[in-house]
């Protein structure tokens, strides 16, 4: 199994400041990169924010909190990554946008090194293919909020190494995290089971069998579900889960994934969710 000292991460949105932030508190030294100055000084600052909350919490004293934050170095250049010995890849949901990525990311990081991506979809067989090294390359799928949840969902590509598999999968666990293994098919596990739960939520409301507290209430209350899911759908992104609907229903060819017109609309509207303020829900931005 590869020793891993330094951490890279792909993208400060919500996933990449949450990797970042776990990975630092295990005491991983954490290069933190993203291509945009605002989401590069947002991310940074949320985690800055997180760790202080967690001091007032009591959840860990300050100078650790210091420590895991004096850790992490946010830089606006990819090639601060080349050192790294792992680098997981947040950016957005966009197949394109990850090649390009994984492309840039063989170039920049030493040869040896483990590239991982946090998709919630897109084949990771693809994505390594991009990559001189796709026996190097695998999935490592983290879910939201990451300091909170406690799962890291692995999937091997085609050509995924066991050394390489077992590298990451002994990373999450280090990170207090439970790691399941899947497949390499659309959606993997999870998303494969939550995505169409939360469609099909969005097709109740389509067809008015209830409305949207009713829906979230029903199923909170009613299958212990911590948010309902058109609550869950906003805390997501209904851009992301866009996406991820229409990766299953591309990549499964059955029309049982066809994303709902509604869900189409509402992204189409630019009502994202939680991230922008307005989903099925409106919140205080
Ligand atoms: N970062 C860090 N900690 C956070 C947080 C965040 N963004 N949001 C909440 N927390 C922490 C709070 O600090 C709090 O911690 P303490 O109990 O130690 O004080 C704890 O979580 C509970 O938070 P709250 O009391 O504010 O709120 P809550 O009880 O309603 O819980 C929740 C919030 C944890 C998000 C809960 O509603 C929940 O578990 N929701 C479901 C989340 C889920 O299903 N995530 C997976 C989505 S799927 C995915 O991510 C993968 C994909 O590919 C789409």
């Amino acid at each position: 199994m590869r020793n891993i000292q330094v951490i890279g991460i792909v993208g400060a949105g919500q996933m990449g400041r949450g990797i970042a932030q776990v990975a630092a508190q295990t005491g991983y030294q954490v290069v933190l990169f993203d291509a945009f100055k605002n989401s590069l000084d947002f991310g940074h600052n949320f985690i800055k924010t997180q760790l202080d909350k967690g001091v007032e919490k009591a959840k860990w004293n300050a100078e650790d909190a210091k420590s895991s934050f004096g850790r992490i170095r946010a830089t606006l250049d990819m090639s601060d990554l080349k050192n790294c010995d792992l680098v997981i890849e947040a950016a957005t949901e966009n197949k394109m946008l990850k090649f390009e990525i994984f492309r840039k990311l063989d170039e920049v990081v030493k040869p040896d090194a483990l590239l991982a991506s946090n998709t919630s979809s897109i084949s990771i067989t693809e994505i390594a293919a991009v990559t001189k090294r796709p026996s190097l390359v695998s999935g490592m799928h983290f879910m939201n909020p990451v300091p909170v949840m406690k799962l890291v969902e692995g999937i091997r590509g085609l050509e995924t190494t066991d050394e390489t598999f077992n590298t990451v999968a002994a990373v999450a666990e280090k990170m207090g995290k439970t790691f399941v293994r899947a497949k390499d098919f659309p959606g993997f596990a999870v998303n494969r089971i939550l995505m169409p739960m939360i469609n099909e939520a969005v097709y109740a409301l389509y067809e008015g069998v209830a409305e949207v507290k009713d829906i979230d209430t029903a199923m909170k209350l009613g299958t212990n579900q911590p948010m309902g899911p058109l609550e869950l759908a906003d805390f997501i992104g209904l851009d992301t889960c866009l996406a991820i609907m229409n990766v299953l229903h591309e990549g499964l060819g059955d029309t049982k994934y066809r994303p709902c017109p509604l869900l189409k609309q509402y992204v189409a509207a630019g009502r994202f969710g939680r991230k922008n303020g307005k989903g099925f829900h409106t919140y205080d931005k």
